[in-house]
């Protein structure tokens, strides 16, 4: 596959900070608020901070209400149908609220955009509803795509087929303080069959890992103390980059950044997790003991129909390596079910490499027919009482496994980075450990954002409460 190697684009990202200081400046006394909803993986949360950024630099303010926004922007996710008919019912409700503010303006953008069909509907049915729809590739543009709609008042419609340039450096908003995403490849080359990513996030591509270090470092000076590096798969970094470079050596590279606490990385694919990944997690004690290595499916002869590349001797092997090698490792995964042509026998499969991982936490999702893979021409649909009966076996597998491994927690200590109050109960605070298991302890609000030691006295199916014991 020939990868260019991509350089940030200074020009590009000039113009956008020139167009930001115009729009600014014409907007200048006005109060605008901006409401964002985003669907779907931290891929996008991700975008969405960059593209609130950029509406916070030219004068808005965010908004949780959609009635008080002046600019409503949802970025979009297309992995399964039910992300994408979640759209169309919010696009649906636009013409109501545009009735009651006719400035209003609208934007749909990410991966659901990259799609011909979605963006027909848009053309035809949502000409008004609709003033500007951007893909993935693009992003950055968003400042001057609102600024020409502007102009000229119409719709406008900017989607490119593949990326051109990485524009890296422009406003970003955080969500929380204490932690941050940092992309470190973009797109997928990997082509499982069921898959759209690939179609509507483009080739795999890496950043330069200079780039990386310095945007974790400004990080930190920050105040960040954890990063989650982000790609679709992560153990492919560096491949296609003139420098000499792989994931494990970037892993060893972030972790001497001072200041810094915890490393985290989303996703892994377990046809490319080396003997060198598994040992830098190993040593880097800031990478996190957690590793989310997605299984789809435990039969062989459904991976192949995947397009994995892998076997389930070598996941099961790989998940033996990981364990002996990484000191309390938790390990989680994506399982699907219900892909064409799945028997009983392939699902038994399933069940039994989740008994042998022992996951810690497994994602579970119903097979969705996705336009343009190939797995979407291959037949042999499963029934959907057939998939539901499955489903329901394998959460109640999941569960069990999960809750029997945190049962095995009581009485430990562990140090937890804590994120938030508990949502359902103010006095307590919500952390997480490294494995990335949620821990609700009583705490001062002083705290958030500090790693504190908590010893675990309660363990629930899918949480854990604990005791603060001392600040560290
Ligand atoms: N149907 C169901 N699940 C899917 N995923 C990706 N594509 C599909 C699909 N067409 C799941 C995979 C992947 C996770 C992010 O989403 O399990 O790992
Ligand atoms: Fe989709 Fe497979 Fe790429 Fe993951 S690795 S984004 S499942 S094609």
């Amino acid at each position: 596959m020939n990868r260019e190697n991509i350089a940030v684009n200074d020009e590009e990202l000039k113009k956008q900070l020139v167009t930001i200081d115009n729009l600014r400046y014409e907007l200048k006394g006005k109060e605008l608020f901006y409401y964002i909803e985003t669907f779907g993986c931290l891929m996008n949360e991700k975008d969405s901070e960059k593209l609130s950024g950029v509406l916070r630099e030219i004068g808005y303010v965010e908004t949780q209400s959609i009635k008080q926004a002046d600019f409503i922007l949802y970025n979009t996710c297309c992995i399964r149908d039910n992300a994408e008919r979640k759209i169309y019912g919010r696009v649906g409700n636009i013409k109501g609220l545009k009735q009651k503010k006719p400035d209003l303006i609208v934007s749909i953008c990410g991966c659901m955009m990259q799609q011909e069909h979605v963006l027909e509907k848009l053309q035809k049915k949502y000409k008004r509803e609709v003033d500007i729809i951007f893909g993935t590739h693009n992003i950055y543009k968003l400042a001057e795509l609102l600024s020409t709609r502007m102009e000229v008042g119409h719709q406008i419609i900017d989607i490119w087929r593949e990326h051109k340039d990485i524009v890296e450096d422009l406003p970003s908003v955080r969500k929380y303080k204490h932690k941050a995403a940092v992309n470190i490849m973009y797109g997928c080359d990997n082509f499982c069959s069921y898959c759209v990513v690939p179609y509507v996030r483009g080739r795999e591509r890496s950043r330069d890992s200079g780039s990386i270090i310095q945007e974790i470092k400004d990080l930190v000076n920050d105040g960040v103390k954890e990063v989650m590096l982000l790609g679709q798969n992560v153990n492919s970094y560096g491949k296609g980059l003139s420098e000499d470079i792989t994931f494990a050596k970037l892993l060893r590279e972030v972790n001497k950044i001072e200041g810094l606490k915890r490393i985290r990385y989303m996703t892994s694919h377990p046809k490319d997790f080396t003997d060198e990944v598994i040992y830098a997690i190993r040593d880097c004690e800031k990478v996190c003991n957690y590793v989310h290595l997605p299984i789809q499916s435990g039969s062989t002869k459904v991976l192949e129909e995947m397009n994995r590349k892998y076997t389930k001797d070598h996941y099961l092997n790989l998940a033996e390596k990981i364990k002996k090698e990484i000191d309390g490792v938790a390990i989680t995964t994506d399982i699907i079910v219900g892909f064409p042509c799945e028997t009983e026998e392939d699902f038994l499969e399933t069940l039994d490499v989740i008994r042998k991982v022992g996951y810690d936490s497994a994602f579970t999702y119903i097979y969705s027919k996705r336009t343009g893979t190939k797995a979407a021409t291959m037949g042999g649909e499963v029934s959907a009482e057939v998939i539901n009966e499955r489903f329901n076996r394998l959460i109640l597998e999941t569960d069990k496994i999960q809750k029997e491994n945190n049962a095995k927690r009581n009485g430990i200590t562990y140090k937890v980075l804590v994120e938030e109050l508990s949502k359902s109960d103010s006095k307590l605070l919500t952390g997480r450990t490294e494995q990335n298991i949620l821990v609700h302890f009583e705490g001062d609000e002083s705290l958030i954002g500090e790693l504190v030691d908590v010893e675990i006295f309660e363990t629930k199916g899918h949480y854990l409460n604990g005791k603060l014991k001392t600040e560290s």
